[in-house]
């Protein structure tokens, strides 16, 4: 079976991530609405875990208050493109299930990324406990969930392993890692497409 970070590294030399820009900024844009305007009013970081080409990230770092945008990803042709568009955001060739990177942000995102973990709820705990700073929030979007009964073919027709958990599973592991304040959402639902599955969490102590 290949490997998430395989599957996307040849995506990318596709140009495959363009399309994904495309397809995902509807609801990217919705996430980033949820960002308490307080947090963008006074000096902030922001890291996307899973940053594909970087768009999301070098997005942020327009934004006048950003101090320092972030993006991580797997895949070696991802974070070359990123690179290249974008040279003053920080970008890291990262397995997210095995880095031991420890910088702490304001803001956390990611989207479309976490169910290709092995492990989400290892990467998780480990968001919360050395990349999420104190007072800082989290936001994650997922297209495949168990809910989304058209999202359920992907692992077999990407023929890789995914991780399809209900929106329940997914609340009660972001409340027993200790994020607090827990917030769910679907974006651009119609009609056989449950939409986007969005958590919004914090982390107060
Ligand atoms: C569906 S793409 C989404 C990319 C980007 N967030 C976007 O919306 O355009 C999933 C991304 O997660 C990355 N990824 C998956 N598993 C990973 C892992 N274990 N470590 C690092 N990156 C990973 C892939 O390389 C890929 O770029």
């Amino acid at each position: 079976m290949k490997t998430a970070i395989e599957t996307f590294n040849n995506w990318a030399h596709k140009n495959k991530d363009k399309g994904m820009e495309k397809n995902h900024s509807y609801s990217v844009n919705k996430m980033l609405e949820l960002i308490p305007p307080k947090m963008l009013s006074d000096d902030f970081s922001f890291i996307d875990i899973g940053c594909g080409n970087g768009w999301v990230v070098k997005k942020m770092r327009d934004y006048i208050n950003c101090t320092k945008s972030v993006g991580i990803d797997g895949a070696e042709k991802m974070i070359e493109k990123a690179i290249k568009r974008d040279k003053q955001s920080h970008y890291y060739q990262l397995d997210i299930e095995k880095m031991d990177y420890k910088d702490q942000f304001d803001i956390v995102f990611s989207m479309e990324v976490f169910y290709y973990f092995k492990d989400p709820i290892y990467v998780l705990n480990y968001i919360y406990k050395n990349i999420l700073k104190k007072g800082g929030c989290m936001l994650f979007g997922i297209d495949h969930y168990l809910e989304n009964k058209d999202s359920l073919s992907w692992g077999k027709d990407l023929e890789l392993g995914l991780q399809t958990l209900s929106i329940d599973m997914w609340e009660s592991n972001l409340l027993n890692t200790g994020f607090k304040n827990i917030q769910s959402y679907k974006f651009g639902a119609k009609e056989n497409w449950s939409g986007t599955l969005v958590f919004y969490c914090e982390k107060i102590d």
